[in-house]
């Protein structure tokens, strides 16, 4: 589409709507007013066909598995760079210089320790408690603590909002897998960088000296990169939506992360993971892929598939590697998992069905045999990707209120229930 308008034709009347261009992308076609000009909504539940905002912070070309975070691929990134340069990166818009970013790593650096307090707000929960139950629970509770961040319309509460969050994250969730294990909690430590620190919260304890492993810190923090951030996925649009109202924005993060825990979004590592055990041996695999193509079954096969993608998921093939690397180094020759995993990647790769719907791994298939392999339970498989994912939804929190044209986000329906009746008591009605 390269004109600047788009003529539609609703019942009898014809109207003219203005098109727009990205600089990169499907063009979009302006319907703001269509409901003053026609009395007519449009209708796409799922939002398939529907940009919700203008943005400059990540592209995403499904159709050729391209993924740009601020115009850099994420391969470059991920292969080159360092988490907290990506976030540096989401957040500014432009790679940091070496001072700028010795000055931000030592921002984040100096906001690490989350309130005393916080360690009481722990013991309200049961020990089986949910990590990310927690997660949702504590960011969600970050507005209590922090009140001096939560006024929106002040840009240094809102930046020293997004230091606390991007800080804090690492250091709850640490909490949140430390107390589900009956172990004390580890305080962080501001000379390890962002990555190792938090390796060392999750996996040190008071009685032993804990090394951190370079290779497992450094996949780690590739891991984090990659799910930084995935322009307007169903958590991201959570948050823009929250704010939009002007909620602060540790409650707005909060409604991030419980809209990331469903099995069809960030909670689908832990669900891949689960399905790979469950299938158990290769041979188990036809009758998984049969269940997966049948269509009374609901079961799906986890990891694969995406509403984006319609090839293979960038950050998937750098995931594999990554996995590879991981065992590799912690001497893991045969992962019955991953073996499994390999063969039900071919086999469906070379199926009819998932070929014809472009079905292919995403991210989340290869994450969980690694985040196991380097000593994570599966249930923390979600709150990494919270706490990696926070930078994005940060970045797009901010791009949104910093937006003068930003409105408050109110879909509207196709109302399908009764018609207008008057009331009937009790004693009347048959
Ligand atoms: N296994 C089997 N069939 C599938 C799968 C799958 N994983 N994914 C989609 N399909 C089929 C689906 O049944 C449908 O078939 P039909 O057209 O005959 O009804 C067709 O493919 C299109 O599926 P859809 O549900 O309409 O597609 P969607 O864009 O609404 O859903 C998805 C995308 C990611 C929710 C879906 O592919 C899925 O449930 N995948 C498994 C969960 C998963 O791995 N999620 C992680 C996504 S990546 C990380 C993230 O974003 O958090």
């Amino acid at each position: 589409m390269s004109s600047n308008s788009s003529t539609l034709n609703v019942e009898d009347r014809s109207v003219e709507l203005p098109v727009k261009h990205g600089t990169i992308g499907p063009s979009v076609i302006d319907i703001s007013k269509l409901y003053g000009q026609t009395g007519a909504f449009t209708y796409d539940p799922g939002f398939t066909s529907t940009a919700s905002c203008e943005s400059k912070i990540t592209y995403i070309d499904g159709d050729a598995g391209v993924l740009l975070y601020r115009g850099y691929p994420i391969e470059q990134l991920a292969e080159h760079g360092d988490f907290l340069e990506t976030c540096y990166l989401l957040l500014y818009g432009e790679l940091p210089t070496a001072a700028q970013k010795a000055d931000f790593d030592y921002r984040v650096t100096r906001h690490t320790m989350v309130h005393e307090q916080m360690n009481r707000f722990f013991m309200g929960f049961r020990r089986d408690a949910h990590p990310m139950a927690i997660m949702v629970a504590c960011v969600g509770a970050l507005s209590a603590f922090y009140h001096d961040s939560t006024d929106i319309s002040d840009p240094q509460q809102r930046m020293i909002a997004s230091m606390r969050m991007i800080a804090k994250m690492p250091t709850l969730a640490a909490m949140a897998y430390k107390y589900s294990i009956g172990q004390p909690f580890v305080y962080p430590q501001n000379d390890l960088d962002y990555t190792s620190n938090f390796l060392r919260m999750c996996f040190a304890v008071p009685c032993e000296e804990y090394k951190v492993n370079p290779v497992l810190s450094r996949a780690l923090d590739r891991i984090f990169i990659l799910h930084a951030d995935h322009e307007q996925n169903a958590s991201t649009s959570t948050v823009r939506l929250a704010g939009s109202s002007g909620a602060n924005p540790f409650a707005c993060i909060a409604a991030g992360i419980a809209c990331l825990w469903g099995p069809a979004h960030g909670g689908a590592n832990e669900a891949a993971l689960k399905m790979l055990e469950e299938i158990g041996t290769p041979d188990r695999i036809p009758q998984y892929i049969a269940k997966a193509k049948d269509k009374n079954d609901p079961f799906r096969l986890m990891g694969f598939g995406h509403r984006v993608y319609k090839n293979y998921d960038p950050r998937a093939r750098i995931m594999q590697k990554t996995t590879h690397e991981v065992l590799n180094e912690l001497g893991i020759k045969d992962d019955p998992l991953l073996d499994v995993a390999v063969e039900l990647e071919q086999i469906a790769l070379k199926d009819e069905y998932f070929l014809e719907k472009k079905l292919y791994p995403n991210i989340d298939f290869y994450s969980g045999i690694t985040l196991k392999a380097m000593g994570f339970p599966t249930s923390m498989f979600t709150v990494l990707f919270a706490l990696a994912r926070t930078v994005g939804w940060i970045a797009q929190w901010s791009e949104m209120i910093e937006d003068p044209s930003q409105r408050i986000g109110r879909p509207r329906q196709l109302y399908i229930g009764s018609p207008k009746r008057d009331y009937v008591t009790v004693a009347q009605r048959g």
